[in-house]
């Protein structure tokens, strides 16, 4: 199987960076991640309600010339338009998609365990913010990336989204709305060689992270696979710095294994 290679590090301690999801587990932590390892890199921090999120205001304290914070929905037209004048005449280094739904009880959304589970209203929902929020991303923000350097488009996957590694079944919704991510990141990496010569488009999977997306489910999670949030981001760009345009449109697990679609 294929790996990352690190021998040519892309260079991710500058620019203007953006996460989206960037009140999640795993957002946040990219967020920190980042502005702790660099004084030179400005970061756009956006979630849904990123503005209303203590951890991010705590943070914009502590690095308030490099950090700004702004609410999106990546399923509507008007706030992604909105994020796009927000970021204006800025060029983007780094962009990562760490926003994701699998479930939301408040709104009878769970992973189904068997074929009768599955309604119109969870699918939709699923599809709509990891698969369409996506696909709404890549067509209004890709002008948004610096063309000059490489940059690089990251977007959250799961491994659970790869149709060739399904063992166990269930969760159709997400392992569907996944594998329809990775496919769109897959089909925009082939149109941007030409457009964007310098972009590299990537689907990561995290590996078990402790958020809230996972707390329902971590009982059965074995003992050391529970990742830290602070672990996933460091390990995450550590992967994607060792991506070259070779390996544009590939799917990548937080060790930096190539995962198959
Ligand atoms: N945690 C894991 O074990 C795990 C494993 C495999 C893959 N993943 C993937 O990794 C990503 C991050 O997961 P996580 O554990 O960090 O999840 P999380 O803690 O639940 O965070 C999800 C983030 O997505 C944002 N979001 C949801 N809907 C949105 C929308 N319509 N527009 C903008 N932002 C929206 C949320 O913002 P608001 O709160 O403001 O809505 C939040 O910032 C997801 O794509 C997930 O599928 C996670």
């Amino acid at each position: 199987m294929n790996s990352v290679s690190a021998t040519h590090p892309l260079d991710l301690s500058q620019g203007v960076q953006l996460v989206i999801g960037a009140s999640g587990g795993v957002g946040l932590a990219l967020v920190e991640h980042q502005l702790q390892q660099s004084g030179e890199l400005e970061m756009i921090a956006a979630a849904r309600r990123a503005t209303s999120s203590s951890e991010l205001a705590d943070l914009k304290q502590r690095y308030p010339d490099r950090l700004s914070v702004v609410d999106v929905d990546i399923t509507e037209e008007d706030s992604v338009e909105s994020l796009s004048e927000f970021v204006g005449d800025k060029r983007l280094r780094l962009l990562i998609n760490a926003s994701g739904l699998l479930h939301d009880k408040s709104h009878s959304i769970w992973p189904e365990k068997r074929l009768e589970d599955i309604t119109r209203h969870g699918f939709d929902s699923v599809m709509s913010v990891n698969a369409w929020g996506n696909a709404l991303l890549l067509s209004m923000m890709t002008e948004k990336m610096d063309k000059t350097v490489p940059a690089i488009w990251a977007a959250l996957s799961a491994r659970v989204g790869s149709i060739t590694d399904n063992r166990v079944g269930g969760w159709y919704s997400y392992r569907a709305s996944k594998a329809a991510l990775n496919q769109i990141l897959k089909t925009a990496s082939i149109e941007c060689r030409r457009r964007y010569p310098h972009l590299i488009i990537a689907a990561l999977h995290p590996g078990t992270t402790d958020s809230a997306l996972s707390k329902p489910f971590q009982a059965n999670v074995p003992t050391g696979k529970l990742f830290t949030p602070s672990f996933v981001a460091a390990q995450l760009m550590n992967v994607l710095s060792g991506l070259g345009p070779e390996q544009s449109g590939g799917f990548f697990a937080w060790d930096g294994q190539a995962i198959e679609y």
